[in-house]
């Protein structure tokens, strides 16, 4: 399948406009295309007790995959309040998780450009049992 990253990161910057981070106020929005070719957008969602805090991605990818979804094929990640918007340590595992033949590809933007890496140059050893 072919993959239209641009749309992809115009859902990653919508999903940030949704952000619920009062605390850190540090927007980030994330989208995931999935193996059936739908978009699901997701966004920090933070808490008065701080480490119950949901990263964007992972709030993206849990929406794909309550939604019967089983593999990822591309993830957008995009904060208003950064270039290079790269992945948490544990979202890339939850993203090494529902990786089919192909890696996942991920998506950021530095300068108005995008950068696209597979999952292996953020995570190279991933953990499956
Ligand atoms: N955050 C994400 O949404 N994704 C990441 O990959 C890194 C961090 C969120 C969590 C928290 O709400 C805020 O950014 C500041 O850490």
């Amino acid at each position: 399948m072919s993959i239209d990253y641009e749309l992809l990161m115009n859902n990653a910057k919508e999903a940030s406009k949704t952000s619920y981070s009062p605390f850190s106020r540090f927007a980030v929005g994330a989208a995931v295309l999935s193996g059936s070719g739908k978009i699901y957008k997701g966004c920090n969602v933070e808490n008065s007790s701080f480490g119950l805090a949901v990263c964007a991605e992972r709030c993206a990818i849990f929406k794909a995959i309550s939604e019967g979804e089983r593999e990822i094929l591309a993830v957008a990640i995009y904060s208003p309040n950064t270039d290079s918007c790269y992945p948490c340590g544990a979202c890339r595992q939850v993203m090494y998780e529902f990786q089919g033949d192909e890696e996942i590809s991920v998506i950021t933007e530095n300068m108005g450009s995008l950068e696209i890496n597979k999952l292996s140059y953020f995570l190279p050893c991933g953990f499956r049992i």
